[in-house]
């Protein structure tokens, strides 16, 4: 009979078996990949998506008359025909309404209940998996508007008091609302192709059946052969007199902990967590139409959470930092980074063979392939002459790094001229995100040891910042996030 420790280690033999089988792993010439997501590249026929909107600071505020919590998801199994797994009372919910895991406090707070509307639908389209379980892609929605009276947003996670108007779009009061949300739950059509969607505006005066001058609209639809393929993503995102400023993503976000943006437990995509430089991104992107010279068009953006001192995020609004990198492939994009724009440069740029080149470095330094640097509001020991990100748009202080297309991002499989990936030359892309996220510069409080670099979202979508009527459209599918394994 075999004793408790062996049959400990081999319980754990077979796990470790176990793991290796179920992770889909693709080979190359040297190395062995894993997926990082739950529903690699698109494929899986039993789809799980969601729906969240947020507000200029990622909370909810007001929830929109009629509509509930602004989160919602289409999650269903498939075989042979469509199990859903969330009805339309669940994306109904909204304040005042009780669900399990709600306590007391949260029912009447729309901030908090958002969050928890979220975990409740997480739980509801969760796949298990190894090495955890996952939920959704997440569809992101978020209105621009800051209403700088309401005192809604802090301050580099500091509460502040209201204060005038001036330097943010809001036509009036309440111009932070959250928006109409029209959902259209996966079918399964005659001819074996399954469709669903979600769409809606901002103007609480108009509806979602059909698309009108002058005010504003967004639509995600998805569509799927049963056993061929990918999902397509089509989305398409409008601006209005009054909601100018309009961002709509597709998600890739940490199943558990804080994703990007965000100072709470949220659900996603990521059962495995990608760390600087052991991955990539995979993905097909059409971009049909741009959007107008404001829209920043991220192929692909990266946001994570560590303190200036190296440690983890743990919620603490004061301390936490937002870290976002991404690269704008709008060619009407300028660098705003130049030999006399130094402050709106990173101090330094790292190459693919890891020599550092200082941006007073004019010579040699890569100004055409930054468009802004800004660093975090609460850094201590910034290196002058710097901007400091917007402080109110995040739940904490954020840090960004925004690229543009460059000969210099050759080595990593990036756009590297103006007009690659733009409308007309929709391609697979396949980002060494990894390898280039390793070599970026982040602020770091000096003596203090830098983090790992793990990403908790990756998404690719738009920002169309305060312009009047502008559409972009554009279609996402194959989507994957590729983990290097250590030489197995
Ligand atoms: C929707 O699901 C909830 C929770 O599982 C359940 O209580 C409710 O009866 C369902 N509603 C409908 C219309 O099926
Ligand atoms: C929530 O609000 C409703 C309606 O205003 C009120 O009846 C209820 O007591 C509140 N619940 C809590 C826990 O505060
Ligand atoms: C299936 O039918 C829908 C709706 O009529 C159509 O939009 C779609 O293109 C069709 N798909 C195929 C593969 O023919
Ligand atoms: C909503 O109100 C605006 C005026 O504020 C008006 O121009 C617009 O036509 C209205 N939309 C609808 C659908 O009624
Ligand atoms: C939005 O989706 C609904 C289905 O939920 C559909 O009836 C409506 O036509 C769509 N709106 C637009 C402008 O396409
Ligand atoms: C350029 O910047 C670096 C780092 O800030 C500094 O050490 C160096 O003295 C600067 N060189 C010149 C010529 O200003």
């Amino acid at each position: 009979m075999a004793t408790k420790k062996q049959l400990q280690a081999w319980f754990a033999l077979v796990a470790v078996l176990v793991l290796r089988v179920s992770i889909s792993i693709v080979a190359d010439a040297q190395n062995y990949y894993a997926s990082a997501v739950g529903d690699p590249g698109m494929q899986r026929d039993g789809l799980r998506v969601a729906f969240e909107a947020w507000n200029f600071c990622n909370e909810v505020g007001y929830e929109a008359p009629g509509i509930g919590s602004p989160r919602a998801a289409d999650c269903f199994d498939f075989s042979g025909s469509i199990q859903h797994k969330v009805n339309e009372s669940d994306n109904e919910l909204g304040v005042g309404k009780p669900f399990i895991g709600l306590s007391p406090e949260e029912i009447n707070n729309t901030d908090l209940y958002a969050v928890k509307k979220e975990l409740y639908l997480g739980s509801k389209c969760e796949v298990a998996d190894t090495p955890r379980g996952w939920q959704f892609w997440m569809i992101m929605l978020k209105n621009g508007n800051y209403d700088t009276r309401s005192g809604l947003c802090p301050e580099n996670g500091k509460k502040v008091p209201p204060f005038n108007p001036g330097r943010f779009p809001c036509y009036r009061k309440g111009c932070m609302n959250q928006p109409i949300l029209c959902h259209k739950q996966t079918e399964l059509l005659g001819n074996s192709t399954m469709r669903g969607s979600f769409n809606g505006t901002y103007e609480l005066n108009s509806s979602c059946q059909y698309e009108y001058d002058d005010t504003s609209f967004f639509e995600v639809v998805w569509e799927k052969e049963v056993n061929v393929g990918s999902w397509v993503f089509k989305h398409k995102l409008k601006t209005s007199k009054k909601y100018p400023w309009l961002m709509l993503y597709l998600r890739a976000d940490a199943t558990q902990g804080f994703s990007g943006g965000y100072h709470y437990d949220t659900r996603g995509m990521l059962k495995i967590l990608p760390e600087s430089p052991n991955f990539k991104v995979r993905l097909s992107l059409d971009v049909k139409q741009g959007g107008g010279p404001k829209s920043q068009f991220y192929l692909v953006d990266i946001g994570s959470c560590w303190k200036n001192n190296g440690a983890p995020c743990d919620g603490d609004v004061l301390t936490d930092v937002t870290r976002y990198s991404e690269m704008i492939i709008n060619p009407e994009t300028p660098a705003w980074c130049s030999p006399t724009g130094l402050g709106n440069c990173p101090p330094f740029h790292i190459t693919p063979d890891n020599r550092k080149i200082y941006r007073n470095d004019t010579a040699n330094f890569p100004y055409g392939a930054y468009h802004y640097y800004c660093a975090p509001g609460n850094a201590q020991y910034l290196e002058q002459p710097v901007s400091t990100c917007d402080p109110y748009s995040n739940p904490q202080a954020q840090e960004i790094v925004q690229l543009l297309p460059h000969p210099i991002w050759a080595d990593y499989g990036y756009p590297t001229k103006q007009g690659d990936g733009w409308v007309g030359d929709a391609r697979t892309w396949e980002l060494d995100v990894g390898r280039l996220s390793s070599r970026l510069y982040f602020y770091q409080d000096p003596g203090t040891s830098p983090p790992k670099r793990v990403w908790t979202s990756i998404d690719v979508g738009t920002e169309i910042f305060v312009s009047n009527n502008e559409v972009a459209e554009w279609t996402l599918s194959d989507f994957d996030v590729i983990l290097k394994q250590p030489n197995s």
